[in-house]
């Protein structure tokens, strides 16, 4: 078993969502990295302790590494905002990552790095050696079990990335594969990323329809056209606002057909896809989502399984997009 100390906001919500993780087998709230012996609650509410809300993590790393379990943290926090989180204000709700042994402050490092550069910003978590901890009384353990519906800045969906945290694992890991491999290339980006996905997260089918022109006209008087991709031979040409791909592109919004039986002109590449979700691709430059114009392809994934895909896929694959859209040189 291994430990890290976590602070992300009030501790009640953090408590909450680190328990959804597999692999986490213990945690317990407190105060971390204060100057006084034995805090109540009220005299960290002063502000004036220097202490941390914080979440001490006990977890089984065959299960789950502390790379994988610091990324999911970064996702129920706000890693730029300084001493704030959601309402909660004051040095008491900043956000931290406090080690017991050296060798985790080199993962530690390392997660910062690489989310510095995927900000653009260093984040505005501390990192440091923990120096104290006390634990919080029995009230402020467990809270959002004990009272369902209980105050909490962390929204209901992010939830459902740690409560789904093995599917999120592996989509954090095939994204770091294949940032890795892109390098602006477009057709051998999307091929390499369809392997990637195909493989990692064992899906039916997963490609790339990609907006080409017809005879020179604008939306609507283009099409999809079908790009690289894994899976069987798929249809190769697909009009504005026909079929899931054709709709999510109109509609410039990702779609989930939990049953494509029910999905009104669904087109039928496979008779064996039972259910689908399509995601836009915006041009990079391009910061206005509802503008279809905007729309340079589609990611379309099909599952054997009805209603195989949810809100967990629909956020690894809109970052998915977001990244192919950033890293790969997209043509006309
Ligand atoms: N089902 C899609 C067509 C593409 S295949 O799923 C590969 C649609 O209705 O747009």
């Amino acid at each position: 078993m291994k430990e890290i100390y976590l602070a992300g906001g009030c501790f009640w919500g953090v408590q909450h969502y680190l328990d959804l993780i597999g692999g986490i087998t213990e945690t317990e709230t407190g105060y971390a990295n204060g100057s006084v012996d034995n805090p109540s609650y009220l005299q960290v509410y002063t502000d004036t302790t220097g202490f941390a809300e914080t979440v001490h993590v006990v977890f089984d790393d065959t299960i789950i590494s502390l790379e994988n379990l610091l990324e999911l943290y970064f996702l129920c926090i706000d890693p730029l905002s300084v001493n704030k989180q959601g309402n909660d204000t004051g040095t008491r709700y900043r956000t931290g990552i406090y080690y017991t042994s050296e060798e985790d402050a080199k993962t530690i490092m390392m997660v910062m790095r690489h989310k510095a550069e995927e900000l653009g910003a260093k984040p505005a978590v501390e990192v440091s050696q923990l120096k104290n901890f006390y634990k919080a009384t029995e009230y402020h353990q467990k809270y959002l079990e004990k009272i369902p519906g209980g105050y909490c800045h962390i929204g209901l969906n992010t939830f459902k990335l740690a409560s789904e945290s093995q599917k999120s694992i592996k989509y954090m890991n095939a994204r770091k594969l294949i940032k890795a491999i892109l390098d602006g290339d477009l057709i051998a980006g999307l091929a390499n990323t369809s392997a990637i996905l195909h493989e990692q997260l064992d899906f039916f089918w997963v490609g790339f329809y990609l907006v080409r022109k017809l005879g020179g006209e604008t939306s609507p008087g283009r099409e999809l056209s079908l790009g690289p991709f894994q899976g069987p031979a798929a249809c190769t040409r697909i009009r504005y606002g026909k079929g899931v791909c054709g709709t999510a592109w109109s509609h410039g919004e990702t779609i989930i057909v939990d049953d494509v039986e029910k999905f009104p002109g669904h087109i039928a590449c496979s008779s064996l896809s039972r259910s689908e979700i399509v995601v836009p691709i915006m041009a990079a430059s391009e910061i206005s989502p509802a503008d279809t114009q905007n729309i340079v392809g589609v990611l379309d994934v099909d599952s054997l399984v009805v209603s195989g895909f949810d809100y967990v896929d629909q956020f690894w694959l809109e970052k998915l997009a977001h990244t192919l859209s950033n890293d790969l040189i997209w043509h006309e």
